[in-house]
């Protein structure tokens, strides 16, 4: 499979991304659907998967949520959607990696749903970008410019928007066409025949988001305990007044913990590494000493990356690697191997000792693991 995008990867950026949506034809040559519909029903039937059902039923439409038993039997009007398929489907790996030009903490999850005719969840909007690919099947596709749009809640989960009647975007997708859709332009799809949509979906954390896990942080670790102070207090004849003086005072406050780099940029580290779906994390049994990893390391094993697991490093600052929340300390070769390919050349770690230690707890814990020949 290869991507093919109008322009090429930074033409597709320039023109595109975040910006207008496109429907580019043909978008992955050679597309090959990773799964079938009995593989995704199969993943909707475990408790650790998140997935939905969504019926549409004339005007009204249902949602429930997985683990299902069984499927409806209805030939048209249904869709089966479920989350974090990258990080339990292990074959869904190459269609990822054809992503591997966005900065990886930027990707959220491939969420891919089963529609019948006449199935989807109905006009809306998202906050993420996305690209949306035509597996088996078609499906009808309309996108609308960013307007104004009253939010619709014939079912509250949905988040469904007014029917929009102008269409940027008009088209019946057809195997390895791909939906471009940044965040805000309101869509909709509807299925021809039974269909695989692979919806590969990028995070973007807002102000609120940062501020709130911030704080959190801040809480956890009894930070900024800096209070307002005032040694230099005059009496005062508008006593209900709180003066500008005192304002640029309190937000000093505040700024004295946003110029906290340190303390920000690890926050930033461990809060972008920090998986937003549930992980297949499975720790080593038995667990691994670290002569053993030493060995494997030496006799050049190939070491993988749990799939959906983030691993990533601050610019500037690379002997610190960031995993799924937790900072971990490294040298910086080793950082760059284990963060900048899911296969990478780590044997140099086989003689550093620390290095070896944190690594040995990495694949105990289930983030990393030997591919053993
Ligand atoms: C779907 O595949 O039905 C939903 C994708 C989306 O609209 O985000
Ligand atoms: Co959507």
């Amino acid at each position: 499979m290869k991507l093919a995008l109008p322009g090429g990867i930074q033409g597709f950026l320039t023109e595109y991304w975040q910006k207008k949506p496109c429907l580019i034809k043909g978008g992955i040559q050679a597309f090959e659907d990773p799964l079938d519909a009995n593989d995704l029903a199969g993943l909707a039937m475990e408790a650790e998967i998140e997935s939905r059902l969504v019926v549409k039923n004339g005007d009204k439409w249902d949602v429930q949520h997985g683990p299902f038993e069984n499927f409806p039997t209805s030939e048209t009007d249904w869709t089966l959607l479920v989350q974090a398929v990258d990080h339990w489907f292990e074959q869904s790996q190459d269609l990822m990696s054809l992503f591997d030009f966005m900065p990886r903490w930027r990707i959220d999850d491939l969420m891919i749903s089963f529609s019948v005719p006449g199935g989807g969840v109905g006009a809306h909007l998202d906050q993420y970008d996305v690209f949306i690919i035509q597996g088996e099947g078609r499906r009808r596709w309309r996108v609308g410019d960013k307007q104004p749009l009253k939010t619709l809640t014939p079912h509250p989960s949905l988040l469904q928007v007014e029917p929009f009647t102008e269409a940027l975007i008009d088209e019946e997708m057809q195997p390895g066409d791909i939906l471009y859709i940044p965040p805000g332009f309101p869509h909709e799809g509807y299925a021809i025949e039974p269909s695989l949509n692979y919806s590969v979906g990028f995070r973007a954390p807002s102000g609120r988001d940062l501020l709130s896990s911030f704080a959190d942080l801040a809480i956890d670790k009894e930070l900024y305990n800096h209070r307002y102070s005032d040694p230099d207090l005059r009496p005062r004849e508008h006593n209900g007044e709180i003066t500008l003086a005192e304002l640029t005072r309190l937000k000093s406050n505040l700024t004295q913990i946003f110029n906290d780099d340190a303390t920000l940029q690890r926050f930033f580290g461990q809060y972008l590494s920090e998986a937003k779906h549930e992980l297949d994390l499975a720790p080593a049994e038995p667990a691994y000493q670290q002569e053993e990893v030493q060995q494997l390391l030496h006799e050049k094993a190939p070491l993988h990356r749990l799939a959906g697991a983030k691993a990533l490093y601050l610019a500037g600052i690379s002997d610190t690697l960031f995993v799924d929340g937790e900072a971990y300390d490294l040298p910086q070769q080793a950082v760059q191997a284990l963060a900048d390919s899911s296969a990478a050349d780590v044997s140099v770690l086989a003689a550093h000792p620390d290095a070896l230690a944190v690594l040995t707890d990495l694949i105990n814990k289930g983030y990393f693991y030997f591919v053993e020949e």
